[in-house]
């Protein structure tokens, strides 16, 4: 994100009003994807909050990212229906079989991993999200499926 982008996103807010913090953040994300210790910092500079207590916001509510996703972002419902049937298992397999850690990106970038509270479709659990396409009534073979192909995609 460039300073421009930035300056351009602070604008909409006041500068050194506090409660424009989590708005501020959510746009930042969704210009850079992510976010980061530098943008943060200038963050709490314009509203007039110290960098370490704007860190501690940001990491305390899951909508926020501190690495780019991969090519393939994976998102595993883990929301009470679908962990009952079995999306648990499916974060170690994907862990396992795509070198890839919940909450991280892998080193070659080709993918990053999520788990996700309720998607809202409880109905069609367990649920896989792999970039735009919803993946519903998952089962063991299925993610077999979804692995082998996003590693052809990749290779
Ligand atoms: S718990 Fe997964 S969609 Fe509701």
């Amino acid at each position: 994100m460039t300073q421009e982008d930035l300056e351009l996103v602070l604008s909409h807010y006041p500068a050194n009003k506090k409660d424009g913090l989590l708005p501020i953040l959510q746009e930042i994300q969704l210009h850079n994807g992510y976010l980061t210790d530098e943008l943060l910092a200038k963050v709490g500079a314009y509203l007039g909050i110290p960098a370490n207590k704007v860190y501690g916001v940001a990491t305390f509510y899951d909508q926020f990212r501190f690495h780019p996703h991969g090519q393939y972002h994976i998102r595993v419902c883990r929301g009470t229906a679908c962990h009952l049937v079995g999306s648990s298992t499916f974060v170690e397999e994907i862990e396992k079989q795509l070198k890839v850690t919940a909450g991280n990106t892998s080193k070659d970038r080709k993918y990053s991993l999520e788990i996700t509270n309720c998607m809202g479709a409880c109905e069609s659990s367990p649920i896989v999200q792999i970039n735009e396409t919803f993946h519903t009534r998952v089962n063991a073979g299925d993610l077999d499926k979804i692995i082998r192909t996003l590693k052809e995609k990749t290779e």
